[in-house]
């Protein structure tokens, strides 16, 4: 039997998954948009502005407070408006997603965003263009994450700083246990009744499980052509944020 294309299958959870996975995460992210904002800040009783803020500290944009920064994967533009809130910011952040209704709930959000529809993949811009740039929750969610990297690192000029925020898991036993708990069991279940999207916050913990390490992660960059590579945990070791330079 064909599934359907909402279903999870082995392929749309794959780190790597291809065409599969970019076509579930393109219509999922469609369905969901409209609740998309309301259910991160109740899943994580607001944590996700906290950590956003968090990671763009590490982005270094205070040596080029008029540069021009890249948000990939920018959904609704929270991580794009954290950095363009900050006092002193004075530069403009592109923001591209190729879900344009995730873009559109975006909108005035914060000035000197520019929302751009656009796939991760295939950047539309030159090489070296941006001065740093950013993701929060995205590349788990590319069908190639490896590409990802190098194209962000084609876009960045020499030097610039990259930032990614990612889930991760606690490593401490107590902890890790209830995670995984609230992870697999709640957060689905307020995801389902509160986006009325069937599997999308099945899909968010199951992709995290599969998900490489943060040390893993960071030789993905390093192999990307990323230096000085390292991350540090966020939220109790619930999230991570990995930085490089190019
Ligand atoms: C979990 S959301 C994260 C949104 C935002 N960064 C935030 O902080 O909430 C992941 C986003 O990645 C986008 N995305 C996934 N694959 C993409 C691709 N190949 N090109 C552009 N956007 C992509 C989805 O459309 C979705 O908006």
């Amino acid at each position: 039997m064909t599934p359907s294309p909402s279903s999870i299958t082995p392929e749309v959870l794959s780190p790597a998954g291809g065409e599969a996975k970019r076509s579930y995460v393109r219509r999922m992210f469609t369905a969901i948009a409209p609740r998309y904002d309301l259910v991160n800040r109740l899943i994580s009783g607001t944590l996700d502005q906290v950590w956003r803020r968090s990671a763009v500290r590490d982005l270094g944009w205070e040596s080029r407070p008029e540069g021009i920064y890249l948000d990939l994967c920018a959904g609704t533009l929270d991580l794009s408006a954290a950095l363009a809130r900050r006092p002193g910011f004075a530069g403009r952040v592109v923001g591209v997603d190729f879900v344009l209704p995730m873009l559109k709930l975006g909108r005035g959000k914060a000035d000197r965003v520019r929302p751009l529809g656009g796939d991760a993949l295939h950047l539309p811009f030159r090489n070296a263009t941006f001065d740093g740039a950013m993701v929060a929750w995205g590349i788990r969610n590319l069908a190639d994450p490896d590409a990802g990297l190098a194209e962000v690192a084609r876009v960045l000029r020499p030097g610039a700083r990259f930032v990614i925020l990612e889930f991760a898991m606690p490593r401490f036993a107590p902890l890790k246990g209830l995670f995984l708990f609230y992870f697999r069991r709640i957060l689905p279940a307020i995801g389902r009744l509160v986006s009325r999207h069937e599997n999308a916050y099945t899909y968010l913990p199951e992709t995290v499980l599969r998900w490489p390490t943060p040390g893993e992660m960071n030789e993905r960059m390093r192999r990307a052509g990323f230096r000085d590579v390292g991350y540090r945990y966020v939220g109790a070791g619930i999230c991570a944020v990995h930085y490089g330079h190019r």
